[in-house]
Formats: C-alpha cells, structure tokens, sequence
C-alpha cells in the first residue's frame, strides 16, 4: 500500500516524479506562498511523510495534528525550523539538504561582501536615478577586500568554502567556531580568534553559524561595538543571530561601514523594516542557496530521502541523531 506524502509547496513534477511509485502525493499548489499554519496543521492529518521548507514550523503542535508521522525531509540546510526534541520524542526521522548548497551559498557570501564593500547596489541605484554627471575623485567611493582581513564566525562546511574564496582575495582569513579547526589551520593558514578578537580585528565579519537557542542573538549591541567603524556585517545564516535593532543603531550611527543580509529575524522582511531605509544595507530575499542547479540538487536529496524510508534503505543526510 502507498504512504501518504504532505509536500508544502509546488515542486517541478519531474522532480517529484519517482515518488509516485510509494506515495500517494499531496502538495499544497502554491508555488511562492508560504502555506498557513492553519491549513499545514489541518493537513498532516494522514500523512507518514511530510516535505517542508524552512519557512514551515515542524514542532509539537504539529506532530499532535500528525499522529502517523515517520519522516520530514526539509528542503534547507538549515534545519532550525524542526522541533528535534519533539521529534526525538516520537522516534520520527528527519532529513535536510547538506553539500550540495555549499558552494552557492558561499558565491553569495561573496557577492554581498563585494556589494557592500563596492557599494554596488547604491552605485546602480545613483546612475539609473540620473544622478550621474560625471567622474569625480571622491564619487562612491568603497572599502578594498583584497588584502582586507576576513572573519568567519563558524568555519563549517560553507565558512570553509567561503574562507577559500577569500584566499584567492589574498585576505587574511580569522574564524571562530566551537572547536578548534588545525588541520584548515594548517593546510589554509586560517587563524583562529576568540569572538571578541576576531570582531575587533577583521574588516568584514560573515556570520555562518547554525540557528540555535545558543547562537539567538549572538552578535548584539556589545559584539557590534566591538567592530571597527569601517568594518562590515555580512550575514546569510538566519536572521535572529544579529540583534536587528543593535545592527541598525549602530549602521545608523556610523558605528559600522555597511552590512549585507540574505536573512532577516522576520521574513520576508517588512517593507518598512528600518534597516531597509539606510542606503549602506544590501538586502537580498534568502537567496544563499538559490541557483538552479543547486536547488535541483536539494530537491532531489529530499527524494532520494523519502524513496530510501520508502523502501526500508539506509536513509542519507539524517538529523535526528
Ligand atoms: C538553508 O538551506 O538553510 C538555506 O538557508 C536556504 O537557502
């Protein structure tokens, strides 16, 4: 007999295909809506498996709507919006989409920390405003990354592939993390720093840290004050690591040259969100990972997950233990 399959979103058919062998398969239709929780809980009734993305909340209270459930796979690395204890609780596995956003989402990293330090996106926005009237010396004129010193607060696998980057910048790479990483250290020269040295010391800080009730509010008032007032803040983690209301005082105040963020507290962010009122802030919707080919690859690791539970396999890429 089929399983029952609650799938959040719109996914390409094609990529959901292999799953109509085991599943009986319903998906929420809307593509770019997020679905409301009233409707996701009315939804779980039936299901054993459940597809989500990080923009759904898997946590008690879903699960006592969802008395059938064995497996959620999230479309995110990220997978802080999955109760594990609640989870762990009912035996239940889960699964998220590691490696293959690696890469992207460090090209991203990149590219806000070129934006900011360039004022790219500020520079666009004054020639198509017709502000251009011609060269002068001084005229939007921005930080240099090359030589410039890094920090990297998390040197997991896309703090690695953002730090390797920055080698090829010829910047001098710092990082924090839970535990010492020596071997990057000595193959890479990486340096490690206490939290607090490495923000006094790097010229741009990138903030890569799984969100967690340890990480909430990791980088506040005291930690952004810190931080040199040319330095700047590039977050593509989660929002509720960086305290928003410390972030914009201190860009307000010109404790800070710039920030760039992929992520936000709330998202999608207000329109009237203050931070989106200063010109030195580049903000981006949650596109860390969004390329074709990689949301492609995600997509179908949550497949081959769902098909491996379907067919009693070793299931890859779990996070329940
Ligand atoms: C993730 O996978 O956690 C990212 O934030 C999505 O781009």
């Amino acid at each position: 007999m089929k399983k029952q399959l609650f799938i959040t979103r719109k996914l390409p058919s094609h990529i959901i295909e292999p799953l109509h062998t085991y599943y009986n398969i319903v998906e929420w239709p809307e593509e770019e809506v997020v679905m409301p929780r009233e409707k996701l809980l009315a939804a779980v009734k039936d299901c054993e498996a459940l597809w989500v993305t990080l923009a759904d909340q898997v946590d008690a209270e879903l699960l006592a709507y969802a008395p059938n459930l064995k497996i959620v796979s999230t479309l995110s690395v990220g997978f802080n919006n999955i109760d594990m204890n609640a989870l762990r609780g009912r035996g239940i596995i889960a699964t998220n989409t590691p490696d293959v956003l690696t890469d992207t989402t460090a090209d991203l990293v990149f590219a806000l920390l070129l934006a900011t330090a360039r004022r790219i996106p500020e520079a666009e926005r004054y020639l198509r405003e017709g502000k251009w009237q011609g060269w002068y010396p001084l005229q939007l004129v921005g930080k240099d990354v090359g030589g410039a010193t890094i920090g990297i607060i998390g040197l997991g696998r896309i703090g690695q592939a953002v730090a390797k980057r920055a080698l090829g910048f010829d910047m001098k790479v710092l990082y924090h993390n839970r535990n010492r990483k020596l071997a990057e250290e000595e193959r890479y020269g990486f340096h490690y720093r206490a939290l607090e040295d490495l923000l006094q010391e790097s010229d741009f800080v990138v903030v890569m840290t799984p969100y967690s009730k340890e990480t909430e509010g990791l980088i506040g008032e005291r930690e952004l004050a810190l931080m040199q007032e040319d330095a700047v803040l590039i977050n593509v983690a989660r929002g509720g690591i960086v305290n928003e209301t410390a972030l914009y005082d201190a860009l307000k105040n010109n404790k800070l040259w710039a920030a760039g963020l992929d992520v936000f507290e709330q998202e999608p962010v207000a329109l009237q969100h203050p931070l989106l009122t200063l010109p030195n802030v580049v903000a981006l919707p949650h596109i860390g990972s969004a390329s074709l080919q990689t949301r492609t690859a995600m997509m179908n690791l949550n497949v081959q997950a769902l098909l491996a539970y379907a067919q009693g396999e070793t299931i890859l890429n779990r996070v329940d233990r």
